[in-house]
């Protein structure tokens, strides 16, 4: 299986890139191909101008667009992982949305009304955050960020959400408790793509 590995976190030292490093060995030993798309080592520019709009209504979407929808379209499953800042994703990754996500390629509205033109695929989200889960549980957090990203963009685009996984209190978790999540990482990809 193809599989693409989105990253939104600037520091290398930081939980999601351990998270996100555990996906890539976990997916490489099961004999996946896999392609990992570190959006801040890449620089991507996340600022959707009206010159991306532009070029896009005239059929000629810009180099570092169509780069990253390359691929999502080579992908069969996507896992994405990000932590939780100010209660959604982080700017570069909702940048990345707003430009690669195009009308045209990843919705369009037909004859049948809107269509999520990356169906076929999967995608499995983790998500860490500094409120203890039962916290980010019991108010209903969890729920409204899988509302707004699992529906909202990856199950509106087409994809089918396999699983999103929350750690809580990484911030302050001790070893054991990191290591403990970085096993369910991995127990959680070895169900969905082992
Ligand atoms: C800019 C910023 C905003 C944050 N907003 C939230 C938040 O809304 N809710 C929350 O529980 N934690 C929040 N946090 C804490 C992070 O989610 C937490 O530090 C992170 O998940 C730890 O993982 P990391 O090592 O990958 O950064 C925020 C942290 C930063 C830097």
């Amino acid at each position: 299986m193809k599989h693409l590995v989105i990253i939104a976190h600037h520091n290398a030292e930081s939980f999601t890139h351990a998270i996100a490093g555990i996906v890539q060995n976990t997916l490489s030993a099961a004999g996946h191909e896999v392609v990992v798309r570190d959006l801040n080592a890449i620089g991507f520019n996340p600022v959707l101008s009206s010159a991306d709009t532009v070029a896009i209504r005239a059929g000629q979407t810009p180099e570092d667009i169509r780069v990253e929808q390359a691929h999502l379209t080579w992908a069969d499953a996507v896992t994405v992982v990000h932590p939780v800042w100010w209660t959604g994703m982080p700017a570069i990754l909702k940048g990345y949305i707003d430009r690669v996500f195009t009308y045209g390629f990843a919705y369009a509205y037909g004859p049948n009304g809107r269509e999520g033109l990356l169906a076929g695929r999967k995608v499995l989200v983790f998500s860490s955050h500094g409120h203890p889960d039962f916290v980010y549980r019991d108010m209903g957090m969890h729920d409204a960020l899988r509302l707004t990203s699992d529906e909202g963009i990856w199950r509106f685009s087409g994809l089918e959400v396999a699983d999103h996984v929350f750690f809580g209190a990484v911030p302050s978790a001790s070893a054991e408790d990191r290591a403990g999540y970085l096993a369910q990482v991995k127990q959680t990809v070895q169900r969905h793509f082992g």
